[in-house]
C-alpha cells in the first residue's frame, strides 16, 4: 500500500527540517514544491523564469502550475510506495487537485503532520536560516548552526541566504499563508487526517514525535 504525508505549517515551521529526517526513516521521496522551484531558477529554465517573480514577491504561483509540476513528479516510478510532500498543497484548489492524482494511482492522503509555531518565532527563523547549495539542507545560525559557518555540514557545500527570506518578503509571506493555506488545517482536520505537533520543541523531539505517530499510521 502506498502512504503519502502531506506535511502542513507555516514558513519557517521546520517542514523541510523534519521532511529530511521523516523521508529518510521512512524511505520516502521527499517532494517539496519550493525546492522544485528554486532548482529551476538556478537552471533557468522556463518555469523558473515563471516562477521567480511570484517567490521573490513572497506570493503564490498560480495554482495551476503548481498542480501540473507535482502531478508530474508524483507519477514517477519513486512515488509508487508514497511520497512526503511539503508546500503542497497550499491552497483548497491545490488539497482537491490532489485527491484527483492520488485517486489516480489508488492512493490517497494518509496524514496530514501540522507543525504549529507562533509567528514572532517565525520570522526570527526565516531571517537567521542558511541553506545549503547542493542538497537544500538547512541550518539556523543561533538554533541549529552548522559545524563551520558558511559550509553545509553533510555535503560540504556552501551555504546561503534564500532571496525571499529577507524580513519584508518573510511578513508577507506568513500572510498569505494565513490567506490561502490555513483554511486546509479546517480541511484535513474535518477529514480526521489532521495531527499537530509542537514545532517549537527542539528540532530532534519534533522529529520524534513525528517519527512515533507516522509509524503508528503505517504499521496500522
Ligand atoms: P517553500 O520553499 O515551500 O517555503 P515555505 O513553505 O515558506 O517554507 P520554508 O522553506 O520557508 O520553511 P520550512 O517550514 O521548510 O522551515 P525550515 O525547515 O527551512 O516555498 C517557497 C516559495 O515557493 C513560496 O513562497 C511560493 O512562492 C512558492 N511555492 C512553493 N510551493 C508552492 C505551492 N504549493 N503553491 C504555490 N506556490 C508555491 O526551517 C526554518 C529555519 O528554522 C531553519 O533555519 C531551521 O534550521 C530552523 N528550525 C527548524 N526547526 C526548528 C526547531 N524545531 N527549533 C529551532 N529552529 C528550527
Amino acid at each position: 500500500m502506498s502512504v503519502f504525508i502531506v506535511l502542513l505549517g507555516p514558513p519557517g515551521a521546520g517542514k523541510g527540517t523534519q521532511a529530511k529526517v521523516v523521508s529518510q526513516r521512512m524511505g520516502l521521496p521527499h517532494i517539496s514544491s519550493g525546492e522544485i522551484y528554486r532548482e529551476n531558477i538556478k537552471n533557468q529554465t522556463a518555469l523558473g523564469k515563471l516562477a521567480k517573480g511570484y517567490i521573490d514577491r513572497g506570493e503564490l504561483v498560480p495554482d495551476d502550475v503548481t498542480i501540473a509540476i507535482i502531478q508530474e513528479r508524483l507519477s514517477r516510478p519513486d512515488c509508487k510506495p508514497g511520497a512526503l510532500l511539503d508546500g503542497f498543497p497550499r491552497t483548497p484548489a491545490q488539497a482537491e487537485a490532489l485527491e484527483r492524482i492520488l485517486l489516480q494511482f489508488k492512493g490517497d492522503v494518509a496524514i496530514v503532520p501540522y507543525i504549529s509555531v507562533p509567528e514572532d518565532v517565525l520570522v526570527s527563523r526565516l531571517i537567521g536560516r542558511w541553506t545549503c547549495r547542493a542538497g537544500a539542507h538547512v541550518f539556523h545560525e543561533q538554533f541549529n548552526p552548522p559545524q563551520r559557518t558558511g559550509t553545509c555540514d553533510y555535503d560540504g557545500s556552501e551555504l546561503y541566504q534564500r532571496d525571499d527570506d529577507k524580513f519584508e518578503t518573510v511578513s508577507h509571506r506568513i500572510s498569505v499563508y494565513l490567506q490561502q493555506t490555513l483554511p486546509l488545517i479546517e480541511y484535513y482536520k474535518m477529514q480526521g487526517k489532521l495531527f499537530e505537533v509542537d514545532g517549537t520543541l527542539p528540532i530532534d523531539q519534533v522529529s520524534s514525535v513525528l517519527l512515533e505517530e507516522l509509524s503508528r499510521i503505517v504499521t496500522g
